[in-house]
């Protein structure tokens, strides 16, 4: 799947060259695009929790009228992985849903909407001021892959006031599922009031930010739990997860690894621009005699059945 992908994504880039190939670019993706809308609405993705097609399609324009009249930060098609992957937390599996970064609110709304089908709270945790000072240069100027221009990040980016992302969901979302977590997630995350995190969502840009996010709500993910980043593309937020000292020091653990570096998961026959990581003990797995098949070498179901609940 990977290698028909890169190759789609080659002959894509091939294709943009020139303008009227440029043009067969966009029908490419337009068509890459509905296939996994359909794909979406007809899989039997939350079947177990009894969300059929016709849910589904619901959602889906709930999702895409949320997603155009909003102006966030992420895209339709990034909204609907998240909704398949909420979708397949086991049932057995208890525990809050927290988004890091919601800015206007856009990601928010689409995840309230998810939350609110699938029984489980949505925790949304931001500064409401935009993003904090940069925690040095090397992070301040940052790269992203694939392209030949690079991030300034600068303090109060993304600003936007609790009372504005609320309007948001109430409109686009469902608010009765959402509790807010105000302020900078070092201090905030420490006191939120979440005993069991089943996934995780940030969209925070900064490593920094990043880096307070697994501190805080690491611990309280169960083994199988997972960390969605809308940050795959950033060399300091996808290093996190493979720095073994500091997840020695940290939690005294090995590194959980990041799948989708670069551009992310792919969502149908595109990458996304999401990757993540997932919790578990080696050490249990390897006593438990238990070996552990990744994507790519299996499908993943209706469910996720790896995710034991203690
Ligand atoms: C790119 S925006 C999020 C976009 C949003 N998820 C969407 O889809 O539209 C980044 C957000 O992260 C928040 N943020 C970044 N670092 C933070 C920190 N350390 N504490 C609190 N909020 C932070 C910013 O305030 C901003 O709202």
């Amino acid at each position: 799947m990977t290698t028909t992908s890169h190759t789609t994504s080659a002959i894509l880039t091939e294709l943009t060259q020139t303008t009227p190939a440029r043009l067969l670019g966009s029908l490419a993706r337009l068509i890459f695009r509905r296939y996994y809308h359909l794909s979406f609405v007809l899989n039997r993705v939350g079947t177990p929790l009894g969300i059929g097609p016709k849910e589904k399609y619901r959602l889906l324009r709930k999702i895409q009228k949320n997603v155009n009249s909003t102006r966030g930060g992420s895209t339709l098609e990034q909204h609907l992985l998240l909704a398949e992957e909420l979708m397949k937390i086991a049932v057995h599996v208890q525990g809050d849903v927290v988004e890091c970064g919601c800015w206007r609110g856009t990601s928010s709304a689409s995840l309230s909407l998810v939350c609110s089908l699938i029984g489980r709270r949505l925790y949304v945790c931001d500064s409401f001021e935009g993003l904090p000072e940069p925690k040095n240069d090397a992070e301040r100027y940052d790269i992203h892959a694939g392209s030949t221009e690079y991030y300034v990040w600068q303090k109060g980016e993304y600003s936007a006031d609790l009372n504005s992302v609320r309007h948001t969901i109430s409109m686009y979302g469902d608010i009765s599922v959402c509790e807010f977590v105000v302020g900078y997630f070092a201090e905030s995350l420490r006191t939120l009031n979440v005993e069991r995190i089943a996934f995780v969502f940030e969209d925070a840009d900064l490593a920094s930010s990043v880096e307070s996010c697994i501190i805080h709500l690491w611990p309280r993910m169960p083994e199988g739990g997972r960390f969605y980043s809308h940050e795959p593309w950033s060399e300091h937020v996808v290093a996190l997860f493979y720095d073994r000292d500091w997840w020695r020091s940290t939690f005294n653990s090995h590194i959980p690894g990041f799948y989708g570096s670069g551009k992310g998961i792919l969502a149908g026959l595109e990458y996304s621009g999401i990757g993540y990581t997932e919790k578990y003990d080696l050490e249990r797995l390897k006593r438990a005699g238990r070996k552990r098949i990744r994507d790519g070498s299996r499908s993943e179901g209706v469910q996720r059945s790896d995710q034991p609940d203690r």
